[in-house]
């Protein structure tokens, strides 16, 4: 549970040359304590590399990031990811599929509690078994199974449990229910809604789901050719339907099909 700011970030891909992309543009934000944004926009209007951004993944061109009042702008992406969990679309990103259900949670474990993987007991197994019973999806008696035998969802639902289990400060799901079933990608969101609410985390989630995006968290924001071209809270967002959501969705990123348009006509 913690705030985050990010001041002018800026990042060209490829600079100086013929693909040189602006893939994030001045973008500023306070996210507060207990935030759960949900962040949509087009293919390519810069939400994954926000995400990047924040997770150390490149050299930003400009620009600040301020995680619980302390400066990470030149923290190594292996040192924030003890405060940073993350959820991909793809399940086996960022979990060891030759390895097991028990030994991915101690592996993700061990960050909270800050010794050797090795070193796991048996209280730890138990805690392991009862949040894993908490799913509800019988993984409790597979705990010796290997991740990568399990489904999409369940090891979504194992995944999510990973990635907060050493209570990050910040937890950012990239469209981390997109490949799953209706059926599926709706148990997944439920539990990542509990979750999140259950460990006061902040949280930042990319969708591109209207319906979700407005239903899920607390604060909608629209990316568009590297920018925030929309940011709606509290009343405001709550008084939105889907179909007005997409209007000013429309509205927000007509700029830029109009500038091309324009390039091209
Ligand atoms: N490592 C990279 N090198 C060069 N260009 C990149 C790199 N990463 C992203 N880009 C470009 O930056 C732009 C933004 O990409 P990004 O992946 O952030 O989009 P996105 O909003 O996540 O889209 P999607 O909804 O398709 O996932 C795109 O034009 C992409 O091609
Ligand atoms: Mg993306």
């Amino acid at each position: 549970m913690s705030s985050l700011s990010l001041v002018g970030l800026q990042k060209t891909f490829e600079p100086g040359t013929p693909n040189a992309k602006v893939a994030l543009d001045r973008v500023s934000l306070e996210i507060a304590d207990g935030d759960f944004i949900t962040l949509l926009g087009s293919n390519g209007a810069g939400k994954s590399t926000l995400f990047n951004a924040i997770l150390g993944k490149f050299r930003l061109d400009r620009g600040k990031i301020i995680l619980d009042g302390e400066d990470i702008t030149r923290l190594k992406d292996y040192r924030r990811a003890y405060h940073i969990g993350c959820l991909y679309q793809n399940p086996l990103l960022g979990t060891a599929p030759n390895m097991t259900i028990e030994e991915n949670l101690a592996l993700a474990y061990t960050r909270k509690a800050s010794r050797s993987f090795f070193a796991v007991n048996r209280r730890d197994t138990a805690y392991f078994r009862d949040l894993l019973r908490e799913l509800h999806l019988g993984l409790e008696d597979r705990m010796k199974t290997r991740m990568g035998l399990l489904s999409g969802g369940q090891r979504q639902a194992a995944s999510l449990l990973m990635a907060t289990i050493a209570e990050p400060k910040l937890l950012l799901l990239d469209e981390h229910t997109a490949a799953l079933d209706p059926a599926t990608a709706e148990q997944v969101m439920a539990l990542t809604r509990r979750i999140v609410a259950e460990r006061h985390l902040t949280c930042m989630m990319i969708t591109h789901n209207m319906q979700a995006a407005l239903e899920v968290g607390t604060r909608t924001l629209v990316m568009d050719s590297g920018r925030v071209v929309l940011d709606v809270a509290g009343e405001e967002r709550a008084a939105l339907s889907v179909p007005q959501l997409l209007e000013m969705f429309q509205q927000k990123t007509q700029r830029s099909l109009d500038n091309d348009r324009m390039l091209l006509g």
